[in-house]
């Protein structure tokens, strides 16, 4: 027992300078500053590593959520999404993205995001979608092998950091929100006034030019779903989806779907990318979850509340609690470090 005490520890030990070294390594140089999402051309999704080396890490996004598997973790605490009300004094640039999708970017006034056990304030930067070409692809995200039609990433970086070019390359530097779609036979209409503007930014030139066009302000809660206040979502350390695939980012997917009609799917289908497509399946394959959790705040139905060992994802690992397996605690290592690491830079910032 003591031997695979001690073991366990140089293996947190380990696991931390690992973790520390690959986080705090910054950028790797890449030689293309060109991706799609198109993998016969060579730049696709199965290509991105060779130019980008994170994108070949062991802690990518998107990931396939086992929602048997999650964890439910009574710590985890709701999100504040009050800044969201705000539209006085901020600007919203409504984007065709080089083709790779449609983003809202916004500037003036910070919208913060507060609560969800984050280690800091985080700052709304941009929102953007991932759709697909029919019902059953388009999002990132997975649940139990299943795909949605469409998913939103509300993009947030830490308030201390000026952007998310200097955010993505710290610790923990974004948190990013998932929400899911499913098709609805009825228009969702708060997005109305969002989809009305898609034909401004039909196309782009090239990959490089993003064609941009300002939009009026709303209200970011009223395309979410109702009671924000009590949103469930699971939680995982993961990455940008995108190239350079930094693994910087703090991911909260909601469990709970926003309804959207095909036509309003079609919409989003009908621009255009840069090779004069239209912009559809602009998805990265979901990646290996390997030694990570997902946890989440929704408690389970039926099955009775976790034991106080299995929480301990959440707390300093300690050796002493009877109970504790030795394999539980190795396959839960990477959460126990990353929650540890989340604990000292919250303590620092
Ligand atoms: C934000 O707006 C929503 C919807 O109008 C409302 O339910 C909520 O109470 C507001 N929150 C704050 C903090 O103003
Ligand atoms: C998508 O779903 C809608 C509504 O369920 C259905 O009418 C339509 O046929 C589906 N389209 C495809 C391409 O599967
Ligand atoms: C989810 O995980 C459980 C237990 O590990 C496994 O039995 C099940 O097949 C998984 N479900 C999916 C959809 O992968
Ligand atoms: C982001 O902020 C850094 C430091 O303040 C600055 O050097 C850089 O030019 C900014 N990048 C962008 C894209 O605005
Ligand atoms: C959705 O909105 C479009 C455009 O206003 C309209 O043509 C269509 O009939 C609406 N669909 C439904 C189901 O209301
Ligand atoms: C933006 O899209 C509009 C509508 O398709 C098009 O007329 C315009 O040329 C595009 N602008 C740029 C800069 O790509
Ligand atoms: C993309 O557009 C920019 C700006 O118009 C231009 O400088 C560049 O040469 C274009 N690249 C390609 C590959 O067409």
């Amino acid at each position: 027992m003591i031997v695979m005490e001690l073991s366990l520890q140089r293996f947190y030990i380990t696991s931390v300078l690992i973790l520390l070294s690959s986080m705090l390594t910054a950028v790797n140089a890449y030689a293309v500053d060109y991706w799609n999402y198109d993998n016969s051309g060579g730049y696709g999704p199965d290509k991105w590593s060779e130019y980008y080396s994170d994108c070949a890490g062991m802690m990518q996004s998107p990931i396939d959520i086992n929602t048997t598997d999650v964890l439910y973790d009574p710590d985890l605490a709701y999100f504040d999404f009050s800044g969201y009300n705000l539209t006085n004094g901020v600007d919203l640039t409504l984007v065709n993205k080089g083709g790779h999708t449609a983003e809202v970017l916004y500037t003036g006034k910070e919208v913060l995001l507060k609560g969800g056990n984050l280690p800091a304030d985080y700052r709304l930067v941009q929102f953007h979608f991932h759709w697909g070409s029919t019902n059953t692809t388009g999002s990132e995200h997975a649940m139990d092998g299943m795909h949605a039609p469409m998913e939103l990433h509300l993009v947030h970086i830490q308030s201390r950091f000026s952007n998310a070019s200097v955010a993505q390359l710290k610790p923990f530097g974004l948190a990013v929100l998932g929400f899911l779609f499913e098709i609805s036979p009825e228009n969702n209409t708060k997005y109305d006034e969002l989809l009305s503007q898609f034909y401004k930014i039909q196309t782009v030139v090239n990959n490089t030019q993003d064609n941009e066009t300002e939009i009026g302000t709303f209200s970011l809660y009223e395309l979410l779903p109702e009671n924000l206040d009590k949103l469930d979502f699971y939680r995982y350390f993961g990455s940008l989806t995108t190239p350079p695939c930094y693994e910087s980012v703090i991911w909260s997917v909601a469990t709970e779907k926003i309804p959207i009609s095909e036509y309003q799917l079609n919409i989003f289908r009908s621009l255009y990318d840069d090779q004069h497509q239209h912009l559809k399946d602009d998805f990265r394959p979901v990646q290996n979850i390997d030694k990570r959790t997902v946890t989440t705040t929704k408690e389970p139905a039926v099955t009775e509340p976790m034991s106080s060992t299995q929480v301990t994802v959440f707390q300093c690992p300690t050796t002493e609690k009877p109970g504790n397996s030795a394999s539980f605690l190795v396959g839960q290592n990477l959460n126990v470090v990353l929650v540890l690491l989340l604990t000292i830079f919250k303590v620092l910032s």
